[in-house]
């Protein structure tokens, strides 16, 4: 199973459009030793042309235009896009299912009923589609049972219910259920080995953790460094939990939690780094201590072989 990073930054991108912050200004200007990210999405696929498509990122064109297996190749209409997997309703995972309207058949998109629901209310994406090409629909158990989604062969995917949030406008913000963010973990029968993904992580429970153990490749959320970042900065008044996000550093943060893992061949990458995140900067004092612990930071065109 080959998995691609198509976009290993948070909502914004980086550097984001109206951000004057250290690290979005200094990579503007070149001042910073630090790449450009486009926003969170991975693509997954066992035979290296049809590809499942992970979250549906508002940068899905310059995607596509940055990685050639996506593009048409066989028939004057075509994508390496086979179906859609979405693992919340936040902007930057499902924004760019509306790039994706010209598709020749209806669009198949796996999700759990709780941010279908969303798209079909806060964010009516689902609606809108009844005008274009349509969507299948393939509801995502979260009871624990494995799908073994085409276009993949021999790869079992199972759907984690994770403690995080709905966006902001979805009708369950306040009250959140069982589904709104999950965290997916896949399993290839064929070679044994296994991905935990998870962009949005903001508590992980005993099953998370056991999951966790198992995986030989953990993707998991980088989105802050410190609990307390965007207010910091001045950017907003919520801290990382309060967008379902774990800060990676500070007690019971990221680092500890991987730290705590006792697989030694694990490797342990975070992803859905926002802009803010001093980790970005790759000779930065951040990045020096994750090296420290054997943690890896995603960047775009990143690939993994399972
Ligand atoms: C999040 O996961 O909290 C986001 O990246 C929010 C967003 O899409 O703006
Ligand atoms: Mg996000
Ligand atoms: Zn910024």
């Amino acid at each position: 199973m080959r998995l691609r990073v198509l976009g290993s930054a948070a909502g914004g991108g980086f550097p984001q459009w109206n951000c004057n912050c250290r690290n979005c200004a200094g990579v503007r200007q070149g001042t910073v030793n630090a790449r450009t990210r486009t926003q969170s999405s991975i693509a997954v696929s066992t035979n290296g042309n049809d590809w499942l498509l992970i979250n549906a990122s508002p940068d899905i064109l310059s995607q596509i235009a940055a990685f050639p297996a996506l593009q048409p190749a066989r028939q004057t209409r075509d994508t390496g896009i086979a179906a859609v997997l979405l693992m919340d309703s936040q902007i930057d995972h499902v924004t760019g299912l509306l790039m994706l309207r010209e598709n020749a058949g209806p669009l198949h998109v796996h999700s759990t009923e709780p941010v279908w629901n969303d798209l079909n209310s806060g964010f009516p994406i689902g609606r809108m589609f009844e005008h274009y090409c349509g969507m299948m629909h393939s509801p995502l158990p979260i009871d624990g049972s494995k799908i073994a989604p085409a276009p993949l062969v021999e790869v079992d995917i199972t759907a984690v219910p994770l403690s995080s949030k709905a966006p902001p406008y979805s009708p369950h913000r306040e009250a959140p259920v069982p589904g709104d963010n999950i965290g997916l973990l896949m399993e290839n029968r064929a070679t044994g080995k296994s991905a935990f993904y998870a962009p949005g992580l903001g508590h992980a429970d005993a099953r998370v953790i056991e999951i966790m153990h198992g995986a030989d490749l953990l993707l998991v959320d980088g989105t802050f460094w410190t609990q307390t970042e965007m207010i910091d900065l001045g950017f907003s008044k919520k801290t990382a939990l309060d967008m379902g996000h774990l800060a990676q550093s500070g007690k019971g943060g990221m680092i500890d939690l991987l730290d705590a893992l006792p697989r030694r061949d694990s490797r342990k990458v975070l992803i859905h780094i926002n802009n803010t995140n001093p980790i970005l900067i790759e000779d930065g004092a951040q990045r020096r201590m994750l090296q420290t612990h054997g943690i890896e930071v995603a960047h775009d065109g990143m690939e993994f072989q399972l």
